[in-house]
């Protein structure tokens, strides 16, 4: 199989609570490699693009509050399969659905503040690493 690369967000209220090097050593212990990371705070306007696919739902409004609320810790993780082993890592939208073990229900605290994001497809994981990165700016190893 081969090699892909995902785009991982730890949200606010994970950042909030001081989680960022608890989630990041469960994405190198699942064997995830950490080829890009930077840490920011979205504007209205970043939060909006990131997330334009859910433009016109009912949570939309609300979830680029929260995503605006505090700093974020965008990371590339690659991994044979990283994009379906990364959304199996983090579980269910909603923690109260999420696996037992995964990310989302060991730390999130409800459908919208559920700690960490995952591309759902290649596409996406496309889109979402160019929408953060410069091709300089990624650092893929041996
Ligand atoms: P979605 O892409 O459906 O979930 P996922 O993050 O698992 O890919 O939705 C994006 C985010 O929008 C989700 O992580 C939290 C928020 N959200 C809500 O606040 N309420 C909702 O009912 C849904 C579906 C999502
Ligand atoms: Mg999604």
């Amino acid at each position: 199989m081969a090699l892909e690369q995902t785009l991982s967000i730890i949200k606010p209220d994970a950042v909030k609570r001081d989680l960022i090097g608890r989630i990041l050593a469960r994405f190198e212990a699942e064997g995830f490699r950490i080829v890009a990371a930077k840490m920011l705070h979205l504007s209205e306007a970043q939060a909006q693009g990131f997330y334009a696919e859910h433009e016109g739902k009912a949570f939309f409004a609300g979830l680029v509050d929260y995503m605006t609320s505090a700093p974020i810790m965008v990371t590339v993780l690659e991994k044979e399969n990283a994009i379906g082993d990364y959304r199996t890592l983090i579980g269910a939208t909603n923690p109260e659905e999420a696996a037992p073990g995964t990310i989302r229900r060991d730390f999130a605290l409800s459908k919208t503040q559920n700690s960490v994001h995952g591309s759902d497809g290649p596409s996406s994981a496309e889109r979402e690493i160019a929408y953060f990165f410069a091709e300089s700016e990624i650092c893929p190893r041996d």
